[in-house]
């Protein structure tokens, strides 16, 4: 019997940068630097609300697919500053982050808020990018394993492992510079998929992924793609980790 083999996904996570004449910019530069990307290197853009009507309208014909940042767990309601999945799917994005270090940090978000979004998106059809991962704190006092294993174990509740994609972020290496070394990323990595009991779902990794750092981690057997902050922001950068060798 053949095995699936995890998509390898690449996403770009734009956070709270780009206004919808820069994003309209940043595409214009980077569809010519990506035509030859393989198709079976699937491109995502996850970008603020605003710029996702733009984008859609410029992505369509091409392989891109639109990303947004956040879901709520309702339809619809009376949430203030949120905004719901059949929102989104209007809009034709396809996947969503959900559960950031940044939203876990500084807006509250918890295991339990984290599930919600997680039921809601693939309730309509999104496929959600689940970030996990740890502060320099919790890996130096060896608590690496049992806060991931935490993180996915009640995120994951009622949740289908055939329509989601996992990022492993240490925090320490989101927007540092310090790169998690390849060979500890991909030990976590390959100790997520295990948990998760799915050989074939698609992790990616996440934390000052670079032009000049991403032909070794793609390298690594585990890892099936990246997140890409910062390095996002710049067609030429982050083309060059779309086209990594
Ligand atoms: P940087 O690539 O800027 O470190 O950000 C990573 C990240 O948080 C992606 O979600």
């Amino acid at each position: 019997m053949e095995c699936p083999v995890p998509q390898t996904v690449i996403a770009g996570n734009w956070k709270m940068y780009k206004t919808q004449r820069e994003a309209l910019a940043f595409l214009q530069a980077f569809l010519p630097l990506v035509s030859g990307v393989p198709a079976a290197r699937e491109l995502v853009l996850c970008v603020p609300f605003t710029a996702l009507v733009p984008l859609a309208d410029k992505l369509q014909g091409t392989s891109i697919q639109l990303g947004a940042q956040n879901v709520h767990w309702e339809d619809q309601g009376a949430f203030t500053g949120e905004i719901a999945a059949p929102m989104l799917v209007e809009l034709g994005v396809r996947y969503v982050v959900v559960g950031h270090s940044e939203r876990r940090q500084y807006f509250g978000e918890t295991d339990q808020t984290v599930n919600g979004r997680l039921r809601a998106a693939q309730a309509h059809g999104l496929t959600p990018i689940l970030c996990v991962g740890e502060t320099k704190q919790q890996r130096e006092a060896g608590q690496i394993e049992s806060l991931i294993y935490r993180q996915l174990d009640q995120a994951l509740v009622g949740v289908d492992p055939d329509n989601l994609v996992i990022a492993y972020e240490p925090i320490w290496a989101i927007g540092t510079g310090l790169t998690c070394e390849t060979q500890e990323a991909n030990r976590v990595i390959g100790l997520i998929r295990q948990r998760v009991g799915r050989p074939d779902i698609t992790i990616q990794y996440g934390g000052s992924v670079k032009p000049g750092n991403i032909d070794e981690l793609m390298a690594a057997p585990e890892i099936n793609g990246v997140l890409v902050g910062g390095a996002s922001l710049e067609p030429e950068s982050f083309a060059r980790i779309a086209n990594y060798c």
